[in-house]
C-alpha cells in the first residue's frame, strides 16, 4: 500500500541554525542525483544490509503492480557502502517528496574511505511502513523487478544502475549482483 512519510520527516530533525547536513544515500541516491551538493565523498555504515525489500508505486511500479527498490535492514557485522553528500537543509524539501513512499530519515555514523567519521542523516524504510514488502525468494524478486514499471521508468532500470554504481565503488554487494544475474534470466528477457 501507497505511504506518504513528507510529514513525519518535516518533524524529524530540527535544522535551524544548521547550514549544511551529510545525507548517506545506498540505492538511487548513489546514481540519480538530482539535488545540489557542496560535497561528495564514498562512505560507508556498519551494521546495515541493502535489500530490495520496499514497494515502490510512485516511482518504478504503480499502486497496482508495485516495483522493489532497497532499504536498509540491520545486520550485525554487515557494512553498507554508499555515497554521502553534503547539503544545504533546503534540500530535505525536495529529498522528502521523492522518498515519500515510505522512507524515514535516520541519523546514521559514517566512515568515509580516509578512515574519518561523522554523522549523517539516511533514508530508511522500515519493517512497519505501509509499503515495505519484504523478503522474497530471490528469482521471485528479479522477475518483479523485470516486469515493474513507473513514471521513473523501468524498475529494471534501478537495478541495473544501482549495480553499476555499486560496481564503481568497487562495492561487491552480493544481493544486487545476484539479483542482476537473475534478471537476464528472467522470461521476459530470454
Ligand atoms: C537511497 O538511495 O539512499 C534511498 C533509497 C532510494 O531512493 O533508492
Amino acid at each position: 500500500m501507497i505511504a506518504n512519510t513528507i510529514e513525519d520527516n518535516r518533524q524529524r530533525q530540527c535544522f535551524e541554525g544548521v547550514s549544511s547536513v551529510w545525507l548517506f544515500g545506498y540505492g538511487s541516491l548513489i546514481y540519480k542525483v538530482d539535488f545540489p551538493f557542496l560535497e561528495q565523498r564514498a562512505a560507508s555504515i556498519e551494521g546495515w544490509a541493502r535489500r530490495f525489500w520496499q514497494g515502490s508505486h510512485d516511482h518504478r511500479g504503480t499502486p497496482q503492480a508495485p516495483g522493489r527498490v532497497v532499504t536498509l535492514v540491520e545486520q550485525p557485522g554487515a557494512r553498507c557502502r554508499g555515497m554521502a553528500y553534503r547539503v544545504a537543509p533546503e534540500v530535505f524539501t525536495h529529498l522528502d517528496e521523492r522518498e515519500k513512499n515510505g522512507y524515514l530519515r535516520f541519523t546514521t555514523a559514517m566512515q568515509f574511505d580516509d578512515g574519518t567519521r561523522c554523522d549523517g542523516l539516511v533514508y530508511i524504510a522500515t519493517a512497519d511502513n505501509s509499503a515495505f514488502l519484504g523478503p522474497a525468494d530471490d528469482l521471485d524478486i528479479a522477475r518483479q523487478i523485470d516486469t515493474a514499471e513507473g513514471p521513473s521508468g523501468p524498475n529494471r532500470d534501478y537495478l541495473l544502475q544501482l549495480a553499476d554504481a555499486l560496481r564503481s565503488l568497487g562495492d561487491d554487494d552480493h544481493h544486487v549482483f545476484t539479483l542482476e544475474t537473475l534478471l537476464s534470466w528472467t522470461p521476459a528477457d530470454a
